[in-house]
C-alpha cells in the first residue's frame, strides 16, 4: 500500500514537470499553511548606529554587503518594521560575507508600535539568549517555540566577533485578528444551560493588553461548586480553580501587566495538572482535591462578571482589550460575531463590548491645589520637543509646562492674565538671556478646553493654542532634558 503511494505520488511529480506545469502556486501554499515567508524585504530596517555604506538596509540575509553597528556596545540595536502586525515563526542570521565579523548571541524584544517593546523571554522567565553565527557566511535559523505576533523586532546583539555585523530574515504570516474592547462595565456570557461542560481538559489561549492592575478576566461556576476565575490582580494573573472538592488552587504568573502592551496568555489543564503562562514563562500546578473533571453548566463570563462571586478576588471588570480567545479549538469572538450575523446570538450576550482595540482613553487629571503637578519622563537628549495637552481653568495664573533642557536652559509655558505666554531661555550666545513670547491676545481662562502644542527644534518654536500656530524663529539650539513638568508651582 505505501509502496503503491509513493509510486504514485513520484509518477503525479514528473507528469507535472514534463508537461512544463507551474508548481509554485503549490508550493506558495505550503509556505502559507506553514507561516513561513519572508517577511524582510517587504519590512523598513533602521539601526541605533552604521558605518557608511552599511547602513540598516544591508541587513537581509544573503545581502551581498550587511549591517554593521558603528559602535560596538550593547546599547545596538536592528530594528525591523513589518508594515503591519504580523505572526513571526522563525529567525535566521549571518554575519558579514567572507569576514571575521558576526554576531554570536542576541536578544530580541517585539512591540506594535515602535516605541514599548517587550522582552522575548524564555520559559523560565529570564531574556531569551538566542544562538547566533560563528562565522561570516553560515545562516543560523532559531525557531520561536511560540511565535511572536508584533508589528516591530527589535534585535540586540550582545556577544560579537570583530565587528557587530548582521544579516536577518524574519520567517512567518499575516496576523489574523479577532479582537474585542471591554470597558469596565462590559462582558460577553456564553450560555451552557444547553452544551453544559464536563471536562477533563481544556486549553484556553488569548492575548490582552490593559491600562488597569485588575480586573476580572474568565469566569465560570457550575451547581456543583465546580470554579473557574481568571483574573488581573495587582498587575499579575491569577488562576483560581476548584473542581468540586470545595478548596481552591491559586496560580500566579506574570507582572507589570498593565503597561498597554499585548501579553499571551496559555491555560491547559489536563485533570488536575495544570500549564499556565503568560508571555512564554510558565508555572505548573496541581489542583488540589480528589476530583479532575471541571462541571460548569451554567455560563462562562468574559471580560466581567455581573455580581461578585465564589473564586473572585478582585471585585471589578476588565478594561482593555482581548484578542483571539480560544476555548479549546473554538474561535469565541469569532463565533460571537458570526453568530450576530447570522441572527443567532442565543447562545451569546454580549454587553457594552466593542469589535475593535481603541487607544485608551485620554486620562484627565486634576490639579486642585496651586503647587500639585505631574513629573513626566522623556527621551532626554534628543534636539527636537513635542509636548500636546488640552487644559481648562479658572485661574488668571498658572504654569502649564515646565520643561528643563540637558544644555543649559528652559522653556516655560503659562498663564498671566489669563494669557498664554512662554519663556525660553537657552545658551545660544546671539539669543537674549530670557525670550518671553506673548502671541494671543484673548484670555484662555474661561473654564473650557483648549489645545495646546508645544513643537520646538533647532532656531524654531511653534506655539499652537486652539489649533493656531504661531511661529517664532531665532537662532537657538538645545538638547531636551529627562523630565517634563505640567502644572506646578508659579515660579
Ligand atoms: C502563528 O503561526 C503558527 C504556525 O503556523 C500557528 O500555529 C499559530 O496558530 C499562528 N498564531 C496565530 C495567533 O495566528
Ligand atoms: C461588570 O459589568 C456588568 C455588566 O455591565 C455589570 O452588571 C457589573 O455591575 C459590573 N461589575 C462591576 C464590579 O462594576
Ligand atoms: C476541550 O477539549 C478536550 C480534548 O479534546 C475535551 O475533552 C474537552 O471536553 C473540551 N472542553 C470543552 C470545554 O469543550
Ligand atoms: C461602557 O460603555 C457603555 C456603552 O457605551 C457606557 O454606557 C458605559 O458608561 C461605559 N462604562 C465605562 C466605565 O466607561
Ligand atoms: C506633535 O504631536 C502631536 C500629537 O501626537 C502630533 O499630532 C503632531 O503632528 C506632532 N508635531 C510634530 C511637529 O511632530
Amino acid at each position: 500500500m505505501m509502496r503503491d503511494f509513493v509510486y504514485y505520488f513520484f509518477v503525479l511529480l514528473c507528469s507535472s514537470l514534463t508537461e512544463g506545469v507551474d508548481y509554485t502556486d503549490t508550493a506558495r501554499y505550503y509556505y502559507d499553511y506553514e507561516c513561513n515567508e519572508p517577511l524582510v524585504a517587504s519590512s523598513k530596517l533602521s539601526a541605533t548606529s552604521s558605518l557608511r555604506e552599511r547602513g540598516a538596509d544591508n541587513a537581509k540575509l544573503y545581502g551581498l554587503n550587511a549591517w554593521t553597528a558603528s559602535e560596538s556596545d550593547f546599547d545596538q540595536y536592528l530594528v525591523i518594521d513589518l508594515g503591519s502586525v504580523k505572526n513571526v515563526t522563525r529567525i535566521a542570521t549571518q554575519g558579514r560575507a567572507h569576514s571575521q565579523e558576526f554576531v554570536q548571541e542576541y536578544r530580541i524584544s517585539y512591540g506594535s508600535n515602535g516605541l514599548d517593546y517587550a522582552r522575548y523571554k524564555a520559559a523560565g522567565g529570564e531574556v531569551k539568549m538566542f544562538e547566533g553565527n560563528h562565522d561570516g557566511n553560515t545562516v543560523k535559523k532559531n525557531e520561536f517555540e511560540v511565535p511572536i505576533i508584533a508589528q516591530y523586532i527589535r534585535i540586540n546583539p550582545m556577544r560579537w566577533r570583530d565587528k557587530i555585523s548582521m544579516r536577518v530574515e524574519l520567517y512567518g504570516c499575516d496576523y489574523v485578528a479577532d479582537t474585542m474592547f471591554f470597558n469596565g462595565s462590559s462582558l460577553v456570557k456564553v450560555d451552557l444551560l444547553r452544551d453544559p461542560i464536563s471536562a477533563s481538559r481544556e486549553t484556553i489561549r488569548f492575548r490582552f493588553k490593559t491600562s488597569t492592575a485588575s480586573g476580572a478576566m474568565i469566569y465560570s461556576r457550575g451547581t456543583q461548586g465546580d470554579y473557574m476565575a481568571m483574573q488581573l490582580r495587582d498587575n499579575r494573573l491569577l488562576l483560581n480553580i476548584d473542581l468540586g472538592s470545595g478548596t481552591s488552587t491559586s496560580l500566579s504568573v506574570g507582572s507589570l501587566l498593565d503597561d498597554n502592551i499585548w501579553h499571551d496568555v496559555v491555560m491547559s489543564r489536563n485533570r488536575r495538572d495544570v500549564v499556565f503562562s503568560v508571555d512564554r514563562v510558565v508555572v505548573l500546578g496541581k489542583i488540589k482535591g480528589e476530583f479532575s473533571r471541571l462541571n460548569l453548566n451554567r455560563a462562562i463570563y468574559i471580560g466581567g462578571v455581573p455580581n461578585f462571586q465564589d473564586g473572585l478576588v478582585v471585585n471589578q471588570n476588565f478594561t482593555g482589550c482581548v484578542e483571539n480567545l480560544y476555548l479549546n479549538a473554538t474561535n469565541v469572538i469569532q463565533e460571537l460575531k458570526l453568530g450576530y450575523e447570522s441572527g443567532e446570538p442565543f447562545k451569546y450576550q454580549r454587553v457594552n463590548t466593542l469589535y475593535a482595540c481603541p487607544e485608551p482613553p485620554i486620562v484627565p487629571i486634576t490639579f486642585l491645589k496651586e503647587g500639585s503637578y505631574a513629573k513626566l519622563r522623556g527621551y532626554s537628549g534628543g534636539n527636537t520637543l513635542n509636548i500636546s495637552m488640552e487644559f481648562r481653568t479658572y485661574e488668571k495664573h498658572g504654569l502649564l509646562i515646565h520643561h528643563e533642557f540637558k544644555t543649559q536652559g528652559y522653556v516655560k509655558v503659562y498663564l498671566e492674565e489669563g494669557r498664554v505666554k512662554v519663556d525660553l531661555q537657552t545658551t545660544s550666545a546671539d539669543l537674549a538671556p530670557k525670550v518671553k513670547l506673548d502671541n494671543y491676545a484673548e484670555e484662555f481662562n474661561d473654564g473650557r478646553w483648549h489645545a495646546l502644542m508645544l513643537t520646538m527644534a533647532t532656531d524654531s518654536l511653534v506655539l499652537a493654542v486652539d489649533n493656531r500656530p504661531v511661529k517664532t524663529t531665532k537662532k537657538f539650539r538645545f538638547l531636551t532634558g529627562s523630565t517634563y513638568y505640567i502644572a506646578g508651582e508659579f515660579v
